[in-house]
């Protein structure tokens, strides 16, 4: 068997490596056999790309967004981050490592459409590395998202149908063991498909893996309203609605009378919102999650009203005149229906249900009628149960509810198709052009689920800014302070070198978003309401000591210390803030005048302390100390190189 040739340019590369790069590729090799996803990459050239060089930020005032009302030294709480994601991700992992409670992201899908780059070309259909170039892309992305999660953090990555395996075993990789599953979300209602077996591919996928804390926040999960006032053996409840909003021509199965054992009174159905359990008396779909309500009666479940009107009628005449009078228990005006309800009842069939189930009038004649409406204790054990959301799918907007007798009892997620994106960025910025947003309901459904109401956000494929609007969204909702960081790419391409799509897409959306579009009001600085624009600087860590600015340290300080960004200027004294009752100071000169008033600042500041970065740390502790001060000193290059080293700071 004769030993396959090495392409030229491969031996050309092994001649380019010395020894222990060469012992590193051979156990590499050697290794590297396993179960799951190959992909062709290089350990050698990832390690260089990581540590080519050092991102740090640049505060673009002018495009930033800084409202009348936000105090002149307020800091930014939210980030748009412009440049290549690698580039700002390798930021982040130095700034923000441990901090970030939710990802999203929606990366290209690699359709061969041409739809990102790597190594500086738009990579097509005909590329023979596509799909592990497109595995190499993300694997250095994923791996260094994974590192700025929380304990409880959670990562939630959008794919087609195409890609979904592919992308599912690399997930598998950069987070071993943390898979939670996966949403359906149908993204198209109409055909779309020319080609292939079926009709229309028209859905697409929600992958998430997470920390061990992680939780979906469900509904209703205040648990603080749970109490025990009988001492119910079975814990805390809540006394909750045994109603829901349909109607009994929606919901005829939920159309039922139920009896109160211990004082004989009978409760009709509202035929305006049915009750929220099924019965055993009606035919059903399907096994339920939920208990029927003849065991949540014989469990002593129902709030029955208590010291509460009833009625007795003693003939079918006296009940009617009751009912037509509208002194009768209101339920029962479904009697004055019935001839609407017949004729509705030829067409829909579910009508033609819901006049079978209605008993005949004379049924109640000699019963006791309560007026009153019955309610159910909700037990906080049962929470998790009833209030987390269904993987299968997320319901299109347009086909309304969940339609199943578990409506109630689960979450599915409803949410529009990629059509709704698309208008809504037309409508905030006027066109188009910019290829798949995102809807807004998906999105804002997820991080509904997803998010806690102090998270930060990160979105690193952040397009039309999409994550960022739904994170302002759901902080007006409940009044959180969600905050979001977005990283976005120029697009410049040699044709369209003067291309921005950050600056006039992902941040002007959200200028018009926080400002308020169409008859939609803005947000409030404290709904989040402001934003940062960031620019990245690549420097050599060999050049830190010349090319790291004093606005460029300055700022990233800011990031790494607070997680903000802050306005710069050329004072020799520059405030980054306060934690605890320690002062943070940036100093790039240290003067004799710099160090009378650092010397003074405690008195004026009223802090106990002070961390002062500076180029020149020992000398300035010493001088300080001399005067009295104690102070904490550390070397501004110094903290930036370990910090880009993964060191902590
Ligand atoms: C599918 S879109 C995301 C759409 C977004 N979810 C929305 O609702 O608007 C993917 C985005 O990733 C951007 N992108 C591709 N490669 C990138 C990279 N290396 N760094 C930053 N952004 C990148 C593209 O410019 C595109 O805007």
């Amino acid at each position: 068997m004769s030993t396959p040739q090495a392409p030229k340019n491969l031996l050309a590369q092994l001649d380019g490596l010395n020894a222990q790069q060469l012992r590193r590729l051979l156990v590499e090799h050697l290794t590297k056999q396993k179960l799951g996803l190959y992909w062709e990459a290089s350990a050698i050239e990832r390690d260089a790309a990581l540590n080519a060089d050092m991102p740090l930020p640049r505060l673009v005032q002018e495009w930033s967004h800084r409202p009348n009302d936000m105090a002149a030294d307020a800091p930014h709480r939210n980030l748009i981050i412009e440049g290549d994601n690698f580039d700002s991700l390798r930021l982040l992992r130095s700034t923000h490592a441990g901090r970030v409670r939710v990802i999203y992201i929606d990366p290209p899908y690699n359709t061969g459409n041409k739809d990102w780059v790597y190594n500086d070309h738009y990579v097509g259909a005909n590329d023979r590395w596509r799909h592990s170039m497109w595995l190499e892309f993300l694997y250095r992305r994923l791996t260094l998202a994974r590192d700025l999660l929380t304990p409880d953090g959670v990562i939630l990555v959008s794919i087609n149908d195409e890609n979904r395996a592919r992308l599912e075993l690399l997930m598998d990789e950069v987070f071993p063991g943390r898979r939670v599953g996966s949403f359906v979300w149908r993204s198209r209602t109409g055909g779309n498909d020319t080609k292939g077996a079926f009709h229309s591919t028209n859905h697409e996928h929600v992958l998430i893996y997470a920390n061990e804390g992680f939780e979906f926040t469900g509904s209703g999960r205040d648990e603080d309203q749970y109490g025990n006032p009988d001492n119910d053996q079975r814990g805390a409840w809540i006394n909750d609605n045994l109603v829901k909003a349909h109607n009994a021509k929606e919901r005829p199965e939920a159309y039922y009378s139920i009896l109160n054992p211990e004082t004989d009174t009978w409760y009709l159905c509202d035929p305006d919102s049915v009750w929220r359990f099924s019965s055993t008396s009606r035919p059903l779909k399907k096994k339920l999650q939920a208990d029927p309500i003849e065991t949540i009666i014989q469990e002593k479940r129902i709030l029955w009203p208590t010291n509460e009107e009833t009625a007795i009628y003693a003939t079918e005449q006296e009940l009617l005149k009751a009912i037509k009078a509208g002194v009768a228990p209101k339920q029962l005006r479904i009697y004055l229906q019935l001839k609407n309800l017949a004729a509705l009842a030829e067409k829909d069939p579910k009508v033609n249900r819901l006049l079978s189930y209605i008993e005949p009038l004379q049924n109640w004649v000699g019963r006791k009628i309560g007026y009153g409406k019955p309610r159910y204790k909700r037990f906080r054990r049962n929470l998790l149960r009833d209030v987390t959301p269904l993987s299968s799918w997320m319901q299109p907007a347009a086909e309304g509810a969940l339609d199943d007798e578990d409506a109630d009892d689960v979450i599915t997620l409803t949410v529009g198709n990629t059509s709704e994106g698309t208008a809504l960025v037309k409508k905030i910025i006027g066109n188009k052009d910019f290829p798949y947003p995102k809807p807004f309901s998906l999105i804002y459904s997820l991080l509904a689920q997803a998010t806690k109401p102090n998270d930060i956000v990160l979105d690193f494929f952040a397009g039309s800014a999409t994550t960022g609007q739904a994170v302002l969204e759901l902080n007006a909702e409940d009044g959180g302070q969600r905050r979001f960081i977005l990283c976005s790419s120029t697009e410049a391409t040699v044709k369209e070198p003067e291309k921005n799509l950050c600056r006039d897409l992902c941040a002007e959306r959200m200028r018009r978003v926080m400002q308020g579009y169409g008859n939609k009001p803005g947000y409030s600085v404290a709904q989040g309401g402001e934003f940062a624009y960031l620019q990245l600087e690549k420097i050599q860590a060999a050049d830190a000591y010349f090319e790291a600015s004093p606005a460029l340290a300055f700022q990233w300080l800011a990031l790494h210390r607070l997680g903000v960004a802050l306005p710069h200027s050329d004072a020799p004294i520059q405030r980054l803030g306060r934690v605890d009752d320690c002062e943070l100071l940036v100093c790039h000169e240290v003067t004799d005048d710099v160090i009378e008033q650092l010397a003074a600042w405690p008195a004026q500041s009223g802090a106990a302390r002070l961390a002062v970065y500076c180029l020149r740390p020992d000398t300035l502790r010493e001088q300080l100390a001399a005067r009295g001060v104690q102070a904490n000193t550390y070397g501004l290059v110094e903290t930036l190189l370990r910090a880009q080293a993964g060191v902590a700071a």
